[in-house]
């Protein structure tokens, strides 16, 4: 039997709390053991975007919510078997840390467990403009072994609603995590589609 996949979920607080939602109901969906940890500011966020807190979307989802500031958690060291964790969405606040090794938080420093472990770590970066400080700090974690994968939306699929074009985004995100999520659209050309 397939042993079940662990993967730690970081919500911050940069705008795009809908894909934090997709992310944690897909991952749910695919019988993935979801771990939570959201900061202050995401918490803020999520409530001002959703119309409710991260406990009341996603308490029934995940199987354990870590405190951010609570460095005895399992993410915060390299024996806990998870395979991979995602920023979604990712401050640049969040970047800087993870980039430059600071662990202030327990975000930053299970980040950083997963760049030393050589383990899968994604940062959904949401900001617009960059600047040259965000731009550098995204490569020095791309050449750490991070992928940066920003919330960009895909049109291709014809998505109905933001619902189902942030769905398509997360999907992007378990893909990347090597999870299949049910109902995935899988680009193909079709007599449609020409
Ligand atoms: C409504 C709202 C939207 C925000 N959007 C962004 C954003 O898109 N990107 C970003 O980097 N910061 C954004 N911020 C600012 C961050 O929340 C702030 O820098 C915070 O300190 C980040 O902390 P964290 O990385 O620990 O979550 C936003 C703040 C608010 C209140």
């Amino acid at each position: 039997m397939a042993e079940t996949k662990r993967i730690i979920v970081a919500v911050t607080g940069a705008s795009g709390a809908i894909f934090a939602d997709c992310l944690v109901s897909g991952l749910a969906g695919a019988g993935v053991e979801v771990h939570l940890i959201v900061s202050d500011a995401g918490a803020l966020v999520v409530g001002h975007e959703l119309g409710r807190s991260p406990e009341e979307l996603w308490r029934d989802k995940v199987t354990a919510v870590y405190d951010p500031a609570d460095f005895t958690a399992p993410a915060a060291s390299g024996s806990a078997g998870f395979v991979g964790m995602a920023v979604v969405p990712c401050t640049v606040g969040t970047l800087g840390a993870i980039a430059r090794g600071i662990s202030a938080n327990l975000i930053h420093r299970a980040a950083d467990v997963m760049l030393k472990e050589r383990k899968k770590l994604l940062l959904a970066v949401r900001e617009t403009p960059f600047n040259r400080v965000h731009m550098e700090n995204m490569l020095a974690v791309n050449d750490a072994g991070a992928i940066i994968c920003p919330p960009l939306l895909a049109f291709y699929h014809r998505p109905v609603d933001l619902r189902d074009a942030a769905d398509h985004f997360a999907g992007r995100v378990a893909s990347l995590m090597e999870i299949d999520v049910a109902g995935m659209p899988q680009w193909g050309f079709k007599p449609e589609n020409p």
